[in-house]
């Protein structure tokens, strides 16, 4: 029978945890600021959902919402401002960005040790050389999940489809190092489907309404989507026709209550790491 690797609860779970290591910090609690710049709806209420999480484990938040006309160099100087800023430890700029801004060169500009995200390219150079750095959410979410409910990666064939900055590419990198057999399926891969039959962990982070259905997907697979959509009827959908391929895996994320409420867990997570370890 299949098995929902239910987020909401992990998460739940973990923030308890984190709530009361934050009550047994000394002096001041972690700050995480968060930038967003414009009126992107979906952003708006992401962030909203990350301040109220940051509530609710003592993390101090603040939200620096920015008019989308914000200049590049008004965002730069921003973050030169967080960055000597010794009350700030963890910073988020949310993205997308404007199309004027050059959100790599944003990016860059914040000090490693407060990019929470993870998405600064010192980080992501740590994760590749197997150090200690801030890794980013959704993956760490995604192997917390697993870790939780004690899926084995070692040995197993992982294929990942999507290879973005943000989950693609950092979370092969995390199956890599946990002993997986890594596969990156991409627009140019030849037979996909066949490619990802294969799999004993499917993760789908390919920003395709329900592209996944049950003939990608093997017979007892683990199936994690990362995806969120809106269909036209309304109804929030992942990356994977759920009610299709449960039937056909041993494990899968929902989509609302999957990988989402993990993300945001690792962010305060990573605040707090950042809090604890003031490093560059
Ligand atoms: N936009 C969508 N997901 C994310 C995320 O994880 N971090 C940031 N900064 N922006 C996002």
């Amino acid at each position: 029978m299949t098995q929902i690797l239910n987020g909401n609860l992990v998460s739940k779970e973990r923030m308890e945890t984190l709530k009361q290591r934050v009550g047994r910090l000394g002096g001041r609690p972690p700050a995480l600021h968060v930038i967003r710049v414009g009126d992107d709806v979906a952003s708006e209420i992401y962030v909203k959902k990350k301040i109220e999480k940051c509530q609710f484990v003592g993390i101090q938040s603040k939200e620096w919402p920015l008019q989308a006309s914000t200049s590049q160099q008004e965002l730069l100087d921003l973050v030169e401002r967080l960055n000597q800023d010794d009350s700030v430890d963890g910073v988020l700029i949310q993205l997308p960005l404007p199309d004027h801004v050059g959100a790599g060169q944003v990016l860059e500009a914040l000090k490693p040790a407060k990019d929470v995200d993870g998405f600064h390219p010192y980080n992501l150079g740590k994760l590749l050389a197997r150090e200690v750095g801030l890794v980013p959410c959704t993956p760490l979410g995604i192997m917390s999940l697993l870790e939780h409910y004690d899926i084995e990666v070692a040995g197993k064939k992982v294929v990942v489809i999507g290879r973005s900055r943000i989950v693609g590419r950092p979370l092969s990198l995390l199956f890599d190092q946990a002993g997986g057999t890594v596969t990156v399926v991409h627009q140019l891969t030849k037979d996909p489907a066949e490619v990802c039959k294969q799999a004993d962990i499917l993760v789908a982070a390919c920003g395709r309404p329900e592209l996944i259905g049950p003939e990608r997907v093997k017979e007892g697979a683990v199936v994690i989507d990362v995806g969120i959509h809106r269909l036209p009827s309304g109804k929030l959908c992942g990356d994977v026709q759920f009610e299709k391929v449960k039937d056909h895996c041993s494990w899968i994320t929902p989509v609302p209550g999957g990988v989402g409420p993990m993300t945001i867990c690792s962010l305060l997570e990573n605040t707090v790491q950042a809090y604890q370890t003031k490093r560059l």
